[in-house]
């Protein structure tokens, strides 16, 4: 499988060398591999390359250097340093690097570059002099250390003239060495369940009783424990979204078709993430035919249905057992009761019912709880929100498996 960019949003950051005259080319490279891209120019950079050209490819309007009153109307630093999962920088000439080093903001990119969370990667570009010199060395040497990607440099003739090191890399290679680094390799050889979406409870032919998920957090978790190396299979109850790539989807209705196929492999399994919210309870009976209407009143006898969760952190061989709970109060404490009730090894809290995280919105935010820790992970989309819940999935199963 080779890693792609899908569902990621790229921050590139062109800074002036002459290597940015590549960076329409590289946004296309980033699209082709799925990326979403936005772009900073830093001072300078626009004379390398028109703005105008990196609107076309991006699809979006370019931000310049300065952070004005327009500027910061629109997507302020703050929005895109929080919009970004990877700020790239390409060119990074040895005037940025440095900057970086120094923690400057004196500029839009360098401040989205001290105010983001996500990663930063750099493709260093410069004249072989300067990539040798012991004050670039030293700053990458640091920048390495703070757990910045180094893309680069490629080595060969330059444009001053010169041959050597510092040559940036090709736009295909940054764009795939991107990609790469978002492939952890963490659960490689593991087997991972995820359920996720509604279920729908069938009435008659045409109704039923069903719940706002839309899928997406359980559908973003299939992607990132796929990234993460797992072999995935996703159950999904009914939803608008496409299968992830590269894993393995049985599609479901009802609760009692969730659970028999969790069920039919769930002995396979290393880890099972139950992110669907399945109907609690489902109609005593569902009519063959359209019910129609003729009573004034009518009433709906339900009947409980399986635990699916509870049922698989029963087994006898089980899996490790993760679970979510969807709260409109005293979220962390329902929560906690449900991890001890269903015996599970972690339980995401997810505050639902206002309108910016939880049921159909692309963002979330979560509190991490296990028997003896908890840790909040803040709102962010649910893709970015995913990686780093996969990343404590693996670290707890792998302390719990040694
Ligand atoms: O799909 P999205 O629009 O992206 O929204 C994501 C989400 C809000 C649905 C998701 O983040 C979430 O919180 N999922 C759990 C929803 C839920 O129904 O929680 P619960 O508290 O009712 O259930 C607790 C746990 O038991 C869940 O892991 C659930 O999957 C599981 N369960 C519940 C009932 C049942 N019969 N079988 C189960 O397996």
């Amino acid at each position: 499988m080779t890693p792609d960019l899908k569902n990621k949003r790229v921050l590139l950051g062109i800074s002036a060398g002459i290597a940015a005259y590549k960076t329409p080319d590289l946004v296309r490279k980033l699209g082709e591999l799925g990326a979403e891209v936005q772009v900073v120019m830093s001072k300078n950079s626009e004379q390398f390359v028109a703005p105008l050209a990196l609107q076309a490819v991006s699809g979006h309007d370019v931000h310049h250097y300065a952070m004005t009153a327009d500027s910061e109307s629109g997507m302020g630093h703050i929005d895109l340093a929080r919009w970004a999962d990877v700020v790239l920088i390409a060119p990074a000439t040895a005037n940025i690097i440095a900057r970086l080093v120094q923690g400057n903001a004196d500029e839009l990119l360098t401040t989205i570059c001290v105010a983001t969370e996500a990663r930063i990667a750099v493709a260093p570009a410069m004249n072989q002099q300067m990539w040798q010199n012991p004050a670039t060395e030293s700053n990458l040497t640091t920048l390495a250390q703070r757990e910045v990607l180094i893309l680069g440099p490629d080595s060969g003739d330059q444009a001053c003239g010169e041959v050597g090191p510092g040559r940036m890399l090709q736009p295909v290679d940054i764009a795939q060495q991107l990609a790469n680094s978002f492939h952890t390799g963490q659960l490689t050889g593991k087997k991972v369940m995820i359920t996720a979406g509604p279920t729908w409870e069938a009435l008659d032919p045409v109704r039923g009783i069903t719940n706002h998920s839309s899928g997406l957090m359980g559908y973003a978790l299939a992607q990132a424990a796929v990234e993460a190396g797992a072999e995935v299979t996703l159950v999904s109850g009914p939803t608008h979204i496409p299968s992830p790539d590269h894993c393995a989807i049985k599609n479901v209705k009802s609760a009692l078709d969730m659970h028999e196929a969790v069920m039919q492999s769930i002995d396979q399994q290393d880890i099972f993430i139950g992110v669907a919210a399945v109907a609690d309870y489902r109609p005593v009976a569902s009519a063959d035919q359209k019910i129609k209407k003729n009573a004034d009143e009518m009433t709906i006898s339900l009947v409980k249905n399986p635990d699916i969760l509870a049922d698989v952190a029963s087994l006898e061989k089980r899996p490790f057992c993760v679970g979510f709970a969807a709260e409109t109060n005293d979220v962390e404490s329902y929560a906690r009761a449900k991890l001890e009730r269903k015996k599970l090894d972690l339980i995401a809290a997810n505050h639902v019912g206002g309108t910016e995280t939880g049921f159909g919105t692309p963002d979330n935010a979560i509190t991490l709880i296990s028997s003896e820790h908890s840790e909040a992970l803040p709102k962010a989309n649910k893709y970015a929100l995913a990686r780093e819940l996969v990343e404590r999935i693996a670290t707890h199963f792998e302390q719990k498996n040694h």
